[in-house]
């Protein structure tokens, strides 16, 4: 469920018309509501309530500093892969030791500024980088919290380019190398060992996977206890699946993700970390756009928009579906026509969607793509040189900028010429 419904013929982010924003900040606009972010943050908590747990919010989803204070708020952690993303925790407010540092190639200074900064746990991939964290750790005269991400070798069953748990995928170590991963990082001067971390994937819409790995998770957690080592924190990773499409897909419900974790670990008595980004967030968000022209080619019909593949790249990457509505409700029963929805960018790539149904659709009528607060705003870019797309947060009856377009000052002024050109 999400807040965003049409009221009066109008679609609205909570009390506020998307017209109301298109006409003050302009479009394309991502456009948030506080009231959904909310509600899925909580739905984990409640799911994980039975046991002691820590939501970390999957940071690379949705980086807004609004956006994180508003969880870290709620008592949010977060699940950072680089300085910038741990940067914009903290400067949201978030407290280190509610900061889980993820990802494969950690570099010294980001291992060095963090654990400067003050960290909860490093998710490691490697031995050799269990091995630059101890270094650095020993030098700076501490020592460093420790989860090893396993490889489950276990298929999510997801898109290729966001599967992560097989074992041909770059992530973790092979669960089978795990008990002498463990004993490297127990005799290591800068580590301490605190858990076990696996994340299999990205937007799976069915829990067997998750049961597969968090199983051999339980397995691994009694044969690392009974070689001596501490594990009190299993890091579970993020991954639940959101519906794209209204109709026919139902993906499991934090609830039952949550009854799946407790049957399945909830004996070893560990706290619970787990990473959601697109569950959080991806429902809470939409992108509004403004039709530029409707081209008649031959045999379709192009809707072509504002808003294009820099600012909303999963349809062009992923062939990722995104419902597409009118911002004016459509009249009960009113006929719909195919159009291939497309963006201004110079490549054929830039298609949202081929033969989609709208209403009949005219220069200036407005569109929203819905589900895209995770994996947008984050994912856009200047290509083609269009300004980065901005970002409101609505709450109730106000909403407020949160990240501003861009002046094309702005733009060319961070470019530099050379004095001897
Ligand atoms: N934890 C780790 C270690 C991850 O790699 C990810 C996502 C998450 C948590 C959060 O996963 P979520 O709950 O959001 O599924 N750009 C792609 C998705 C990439 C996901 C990468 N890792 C997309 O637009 O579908």
């Amino acid at each position: 469920m999400d807040h965003f419904i049409y009221t009066d013929g109008q679609l609205h982010a909570e009390e506020v018309p998307l017209a109301d924003i298109a006409r003050t900040v302009g479009t394309p606009v991502y456009v948030y509501s506080v009231a959904t972010l909310e509600r899925h943050y909580r739905l984990f908590t409640e799911a994980l309530s039975p046991m002691p747990h820590l939501v970390c919010f999957a940071v690379k989803s949705n980086s807004n500093l609004a956006v994180l204070k508003l969880l870290g708020d709620l008592g949010a952690g977060m699940d950072v892969v680089s300085l910038g993303e741990y940067l914009r925790a903290r400067a949201a407010g978030v407290p280190g030791e509610r900061i889980v540092f993820s990802g494969v190639g950690k570099t010294r200074a980001e291992i060095r500024a963090t654990l400067e900064g003050g960290i909860r746990q490093y998710n490691v991939e490697s031995e050799p980088e269990l091995e630059v964290i101890s270094a650095i750790a020993a030098e700076l005269g501490v020592v460093a919290p420790v989860a090893i991400r396993v490889n489950p070798d276990v298929d999510a069953k997801t898109h290729e380019k966001i599967a992560t748990g097989k074992s041909e995928n770059k992530f973790g170590i092979p669960i089978s190398k795990a008990r002498a991963v463990y004993g490297l990082a127990a005799a290591l001067p800068g580590i301490e060992v605190v858990g076990i971390d696996v994340h299999i994937g990205s937007q799976l819409t069915d829990l067997a996977p998750f049961e597969e790995a968090y199983l051999k998770v339980a397995e691994l957690t009694g044969q690392l206890r009974a070689d001596g080592h501490d594990i009190r924190r299993l890091d579970l990773g993020g991954g639940l699946g959101i519906p794209y499409t209204r109709s026919n897909e139902v993906p499991p419900l934090p609830s039952d993700y949550g009854a799946l974790i407790q049957r399945t670990l909830g004996h070893l008595g560990c706290e619970i970390e787990i990473e959601p980004g697109r569950l959080i967030s991806g429902n809470a968000g939409v992108l509004v756009s403004e039709t530029i022209y409707v081209k008649q080619g031959e045999g379709r019909d192009f809707l072509i928009l504002d808003a294009a593949m820099n600012d909303l790249v999963r349809p062009s990457m992923y062939g990722a579906h995104h419902d597409i509505v009118p911002v004016v409700e459509p009249a009960p029963g009113a006929a719909a026509q195919p159009y291939d929805v497309v963006g201004p960018v110079c490549e054929t790539g830039d298609t949202f969607a081929k033969g989609r149904p709208l209403p009949a659709m005219a220069a200036g009528d407005l569109v929203a793509f819905r589900s895209a607060g995770a994996y947008g705003a984050v994912m856009s870019s200047e290509y083609n040189s269009r300004p980065l797309v901005p970002e409101v947060l609505v709450k109730g009856d106000h909403f407020a900028v949160i990240r501003a377009r861009p002046t094309f000052d702005e733009m060319l002024n961070r470019d530099s010429i050379p004095v001897w050109l």
